[in-house]
């Protein structure tokens, strides 16, 4: 077993699961996390995307067995399996719902893409981040678009060249995670943010992450102008924003609002 996958009501929890291996990945579970993500992605029941780890780690990044493995393959079977792990962390990035990472133990190589691949992540205070490659004599390569957005191309500079272990605290300032909690908090603190995404829109949470991406502070050009204009009009006219606006108005619950009574 590699990972698991759950459903708990509209939380689709897909779990590392091999704390033997220190939930370290190999072709298996890559493969198994794609099709997680692709599943969870696709059922209508599933609002919201758990990603967490099983035993006392996150994970140990890529399975350095596999990785060594690789000097005995062809070139193109050598490159098409790297291919799968930067789709992994495609997948995640654009999942069709918002995906929560919730972090223990230590989260080395790899692992720090899957959490910055996910749209927000939870760490306990006492867990430790690696960007350990240098090390090993390669690279965090497929996972860096995900970590330099993370944590800025300056600060990548640093951690790809040094490999230094950073604390959750200092990973929460350099914005690999966006809350550090006391370990005996991270479930309530995961639970919180679930509650604010099952309240808000889920039509307009699928255009959120490309609203950031065209408003990330590079050029306002007249076409981020214009893709901002535009997309606010059609939300606010939409059935969804209809809805929305018009239930604040009449101070009722929009209808994508689970009841929690
Ligand atoms: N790939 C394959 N096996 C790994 C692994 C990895 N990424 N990380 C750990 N393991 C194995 C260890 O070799 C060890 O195997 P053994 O029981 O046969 O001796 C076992 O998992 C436990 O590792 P250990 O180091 O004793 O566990 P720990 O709890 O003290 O420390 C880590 C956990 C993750 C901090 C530590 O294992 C580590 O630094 N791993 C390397 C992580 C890394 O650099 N990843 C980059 C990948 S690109």
């Amino acid at each position: 077993m590699t990972i698991t996958s759950t459903n708990q009501g509209p939380v689709s929890r897909i779990t590392l699961d091999n704390p033997d291996k220190r939930n370290a990945f190999d072709d298996t579970l890559i493969e198994a996390m794609i099709e997680a993500f692709e599943r969870a992605g696709a059922d209508d029941r599933t609002r919201v995307i758990l990603l967490d780890a099983a035993g006392k780690h996150f994970s140990a990044g890529a399975d350095l067995n596999w990785m060594r493995a690789m000097g005995e393959l062809d070139a193109d079977r050598n490159r098409a399996d790297a291919r799968r792990l930067a789709t992994l962390m495609r997948t995640i990035d654009g999942a069709a719902k918002p995906v929560v990472a919730r972090v223990q133990g230590a989260a080395f190589g790899g692992a720090l893409g899957l959490i910055c691949a996910a749209d927000m992540a939870v760490a306990a205070d006492d867990a430790r981040f690696c960007l350990s490659e240098v090390k090993l004599g390669i690279l965090p390569a497929v996972i860096a678009p995900y970590v330099v957005r993370a944590m800025g191309p300056r600060q990548a500079r640093r951690y790809f060249m040094t490999a230094e272990v950073i604390d959750a605290p200092r990973a929460g300032q350099l914005g690999l995670v966006h809350e550090v909690v006391p370990a005996v908090d991270l479930d309530t603190t995961v639970e919180r943010l679930i509650a604010a995404l099952l309240d808000g829109a889920p039509g307009a949470q699928r255009r959120a992450r490309e609203l950031v991406h065209r408003a990330d502070g590079s050029a306002v050009d007249d076409a981020v102008v214009d893709y901002t204009a535009d997309l606010i009009a059609e939300l606010r006219t939409g059935a969804e924003g209809q809805e929305g606006l018009s239930a604040f108005l009449e101070k009722r619950a929009p209808n994508w609002k689970p009841d929690r009574n």
